[in-house]
């Protein structure tokens, strides 16, 4: 039997990627210990874990590198990959937004040219280009984006917030919502054909599971 590989986004969404594995039975002890091991495995379920950069979680799953990925809507629509997604796992709960100084508030509704950093490009272009018909400039960070309204690299920032803590502790605001995030569970489009029963079995479990917890 061939394994099945799972790509998990490192870090928040691994660690409770994993807790959720325990709890259908898979016995991955091994991945909750220290360790800077990449790949683990489930001889059981002849399953593999790979634990992989969030934003490259997508890129696993479409070239066929990973059968299934957990990874977060924010970058599911940034990264824009040819693949199914298959459940709305729900934890990891977060928001899209436009964020910056209160000052902005209203300027933001009227300005033209200003700038806007972030992560996301993609849907900053999507939100500001074709939902708000504006001409901004938009400028590429990779982490630390609070910081950009904070030194004068610009305006606003679109960025994920969780608790809101990262945005109240640099005396920032959210001044609009963009949409709502969460952890999803996606599939190749050849592995949901060539193993349709060993993957279905998983989103059974997972699917069990969620209407165990009220989570469905
Ligand atoms: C994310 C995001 C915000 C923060 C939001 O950053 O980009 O900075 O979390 O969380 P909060 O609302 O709970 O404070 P991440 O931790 O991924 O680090 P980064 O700055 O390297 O992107």
């Amino acid at each position: 039997m061939r394994y099945i590989t799972i790509a998990l986004a490192k870090g928040r969404l691994a660690e409770i990627s994993i807790e959720l594995f325990e709890k259908i039975g898979l016995d991955i002890a091994e991945m909750k210990t220290k360790t800077r091991k990449l790949i683990f495995v489930d001889e059981t379920y002849k399953l593999k874990f790979v634990m992989v950069k969030a934003s490259d979680v997508p890129t696993y799953v479409e070239y066929g590198a990973a059968d299934i990925g957990i990874v977060g809507k924010d970058t599911l629509i940034e990264e824009c990959r040819n693949l199914y997604e298959m459940i709305n796992l729900k934890f990891g709960a977060c928001k899209m937004v436009v964020a910056g100084p209160e000052s902005m508030r209203e300027k933001l509704k009227v300005m033209n040219d200003f700038r806007v950093a972030t992560k996301y490009v993609r849907v900053a272009k999507d939100y500001f280009y074709h939902q708000k018909n504006k001409t901004i400039e938009i400028i590429k960070l990779n982490g630390s984006v609070e910081l950009a309204p904070l030194v004068g690299l610009s305006e606003v920032i679109v960025d994920i917030v969780e608790s809101g803590k990262t945005l109240k502790e640099n005396g920032l605001v959210v001044l609009e919502e963009i949409c709502d995030l969460s952890a999803r569970f996606v599939v190749n489009r050849v592995s949901m054909k060539m193993e349709k029963e060993r993957i279905m079995d998983i989103v059974t479990k997972l699917r069990d599971l969620q209407e165990q917890e009220g989570n469905a």
